[in-house]
Order: structure tokens, then sequence, then C-alpha cells
């Protein structure tokens, strides 16, 4: 019979393969990723759906059509600030559970929507799901995963995210002739079955486990997912942490997590402040706007969408080599540079595009993109799923995700606006400018995660953070 050594060398066949362990978690962090998925589905698929709503329910006005995408953000908004309190309490596999059912009541719902009110209601609850995943997954695969691999598997849900938007991109696109939109919304149904039946066969999250006492469950799914050697040390580091953990509500303003909270916030702001759900939303109505044909606008905005997978993919072989921080500096740096492309081309070209100018914007659109897509996009999920103590690890991501969702729907509604009151060049150089404060910020306070443990993380970290009170508190305290 072949065996495999943990390099996962296959002895008969002197085939490689990963070990056993190594493809449970790939396995287990694909299957949670498909919240992802849908996260990225159901944010990008409105806006070809949008086109279509007057087939079934007469005139829609502009502030209808604002109500049905937006209120998708204010329920991922509440979804996201209820989920980790949950997940804290009752674990994280019931509730990826949980939500895999809402996304399918939501999808279904929207579907068959006999008017355009439940519709609205409707986008609410596909929200609330959206909101809840967008904590879970990360949350999840970062507890499952093993530290030398962790930046890869967390950021399998940005892959997710990417992918489950160009999916609806195509989507839209392939129904565009029959105008179908109530398929457009239903086919989440798919992912959303598959994640609930998925989920049913994984493990509860084992440091979740170790936080409530329950070592010895703990251990048998940790033996399917390490190797045999690390299990001792890992459960020694979590119990430490368990044990000294603090477990008042209060426990997420003290010290040592206050300035991981307004990092993790200001990280969920300037994912959003800086632009992309412009760029992913409005991309074809901005080209069309610019003069560009509405097919050559959707096309553009279909390569925009494969760049945003391309490149997450190359954030996903990298995080783990070279780290957090150069990727997500020289990303950042990256968007500056795509940024001011777009605006000084709208400011030379004037707002309506040609030939060239068109392409010039396009190829910045791309840069930013891109360069979105290898360092914000990723890390910012990653980090907070890894900066936080155990102990107040789901409420502090539920603040962060939160933060993103509320920054996103701020943006999104008055993007149009801005683009009337300061024109295209105007708007874009703000972008650029709001680019470059993130990456001064990102410059400063930023640390870097890889190859540490969760535990190690935290005892760093925190450390610091207590340090770094204390030695205000000496400072502030009068002297003589
Ligand atoms: C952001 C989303 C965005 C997506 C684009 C995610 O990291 O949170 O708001 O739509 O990236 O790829």
């Amino acid at each position: 019979m072949a065996t495999t050594t943990s390099q996962g060398t296959d002895r008969a066949g002197g085939r490689r393969r990963p070990p056993a362990h190594r493809r449970s978690v790939v396995w287990a962090s694909a299957i949670t990723a498909l919240g992802g998925l849908l996260f990225g589905y159901d944010t990008g698929v409105v806006s070809g759906a949008l086109l279509y709503l007057h087939t079934s329910f007469g005139p829609v006005s502009s502030f209808q059509k604002e109500l049905v995408t937006s209120l998708l953000l204010v329920g991922a908004a509440v979804g996201a600030q209820f989920a980790g309190r949950v997940a804290d309490r009752v674990g994280r596999r019931p509730v990826i559970l949980a939500t895999a059912l809402l996304f399918v009541a939501g999808v279904l719902g929207a579907a068959f929507s006999p008017d355009l009110g439940v519709l609205v209601a409707m986008r609410f609850v596909i929200g609330l799901a959206v909101g809840s995943a967008s904590m879970t997954v990360p949350l999840y695969i970062g507890e499952l995963a093993p530290p030398h691999v962790r930046g890869a598997l967390v950021s399998f849900n940005q892959l997710a995210i990417t992918s489950g938007i160009l999916t609806a991109f195509l989507v839209d696109y392939g129904l565009s002739s029959s105008g179908n939109w109530r398929l457009m919304f239903g086919l989440a149904a798919i992912p959303a079955g598959l994640l609930f039946v998925g989920t049913l066969f994984q493990p509860e999250s084992p440091h979740w486990l170790i936080s409530r006492g329950r070592d010895d469950q703990a251990r048998q799914i940790l033996e399917r997912y390490r190797e045999p050697d690390q299990i001792d040390q890992e459960m020694d580091e979590a119990r430490h942490v368990a044990e000294h953990r603090e477990r008042s509500v209060r426990s997420i303003l003290a010290p040592n997590v206050r300035p991981l909270l307004v990092l993790g916030v200001a990280l969920a702001v300037f994912q959003q402040v800086t632009g992309i759900n412009t760029v992913i939303y409005y991309a074809p109505t901005l080209l069309h706007g610019a003069g560009l044909g509405s097919s050559a606008s959707l096309l553009a905005n279909v390569v925009n969408g494969a760049v945003n997978v391309g490149m997450t993919l190359v954030a996903i072989r990298l995080l783990d080599r070279v780290g957090r921080r150069p990727l997500l500096l020289t990303g950042t740096a990256g968007m500056v540079v795509g940024m001011v492309v777009v605006a000084v081309t709208f400011a030379v070209g004037g707002s309506t595009l040609h030939g060239a100018t068109a392409l010039v914007a396009i190829a910045g659109l791309l840069i930013y993109t891109g360069s979105f897509a290898v360092g914000l996009g990723p890390v910012f999920w990653l980090l907070i799923a890894e900066i936080y103590p155990q102990s107040v690890r789901g409420p502090a991501m539920s603040v962060a995700t939160t933060a993103n969702w509320l920054a996103n729907f701020v943006v999104t509604l008055s993007f149009l606006t801005l683009l009337n009151a300061i024109d295209p060049a105007g708007t874009f150089f703000l972008f650029a400018a709001l680019s470059l404060v993130a990456l001064a910020f990102f410059a400063r306070r930023v640390p870097e995660t890889k190859d540490l443990s969760l535990d190690e993380i935290e005892r760093q970290i925190g450390d610091r953070g207590s340090r770094r009170s204390a030695e205000r508190l000496a400072a502030d305290r009068p002297t003589g």
C-alpha cells in the first residue's frame, strides 16, 4: 500500500501530494470560503439586475434602485455586528450554518419577489447573511489554519469574493439578452446550499473549543489538521491564552486591545474610502458615460474583474513568503499611481474620452484594481483575523467588519453625487489623495504577522499595547 510522508511524497508512485492534514485544512477553507463567494456574487450581481426590474414592476425610480443596491450594505453592517458576538457564544460552525440558511432564504425570496417592497426587504436579509459571512469566514479559517499557511488560506476568502464578483458580471452579461433578473439573484442559492451541506461535515474551531475548556474535542480535531508534533505546543499556547483572558464585555476596550481596535477600524475605513467599490460597482456606468459603447464598457468591466481575481492569486502565493506589510505598502502605492493616471486622463481629456485617452483611463483602472487585489483587499481581512486576542476576537472582528460595511455604504451612496459635484478628475484625485494618506498610516502602524502563531501575535502585540499604555500613564503622571 502507498504511504505518504509528512513532506507529501507518495513512496509507491514517487508523486508528490500534500499530506492528508494539509489537504483537510485546504478543503475546509475552500468550503468555508463559499461564504466569500456569496459575498462577492450578491454585491456584484445587482448592477446587471437593476437594468431589468422594470420588466416586472413597471417604472423603477433612481431612489428605488439605490434602495435595492444599498440596503444589502446596511444589512451587512447589522449582520457583521451580531455575528461576532453569537460566534463567541455558540461557536463558529453554528453561525456559518445559520448564515448559509439565511442566504438560501434571502436569494430565493429575492428571486420570487411579488413586488419591489419584498425585493428590497430580501436584499436586506441577504445583507445580514453577507455581513455575517464576511466576518465568520476569515475568523474560522484563521483559527483552523496552521501559522505558515494562514495568510494564503484566509485569503481564499478574498479570492472567493473576487471570483463571486466576476461570476456575477458574467452571469449578468450572459442573462442580459433574456433580462431574467430573477435568475440572476436566484442562482446564488446553489453556492449557499453547498455552503450549508459542506459545513455540516466541518468541525468546530479548535481554538474556540479550547476557550470553552473542551480540550479533548479540540485535540481530536487538531489531529486531523496538524502534524502530530505541532499539537501539544498549540494546545498549550491556546490554553494559556484562554486562562488569561478577561471575560468581561469591556475587555474589548482593554488597554492592549484598544489600539488594535483603532487599527482594524482604520484599515476597514481606508479599504473603502480609497474607492474600490466605486470602480467595482460603477466602472461600466463611468466608462459608458465617458463615451465608450455599452459592450466595450461591459468588456472592460469583465477584464477588470479578471485582473482582480488574478492579482488575488498572486497575493495568495506571496503573503506567507514576503509578508503582509510589503504587499500592503506596495499595493497601496500602486493604487495611488492608478488613481492618478485615471484622474489625469479625465483632467486632460475632459469628461468624454476617445480612443487613446479611453485606453489610458482603463489602464489606470486596471493598475488600481490589481494593486488593491495584491494588497489592501486581502490584507485587511487577513489582519483582522490575526491581530485580536482570542478572548475578544469575535466581537473585535465584528467592529472592524461593521466599520467596513458602513464605510462602503457611505462611499457607494455618495459617489455619483461626488462625480456631479466635483467632476471625475476631482473625484479620482480625491481617491488618490486618500490612498496616499492610507499608505502613510500603514507604513507607521501595521505590524508584520507572517509566520507567527495566533498566540505569539497575541503575546507580542498585546504586550506592546500594554507597554505603550503603561508608558503613557507614566508620562501623564505628575512628577515631583
Ligand atoms: C472588499 C469589498 C470589495 C472587494 C473587491 C473586498 O476586500 O471588502 O468591499 O468589493 O474586496 O474585490
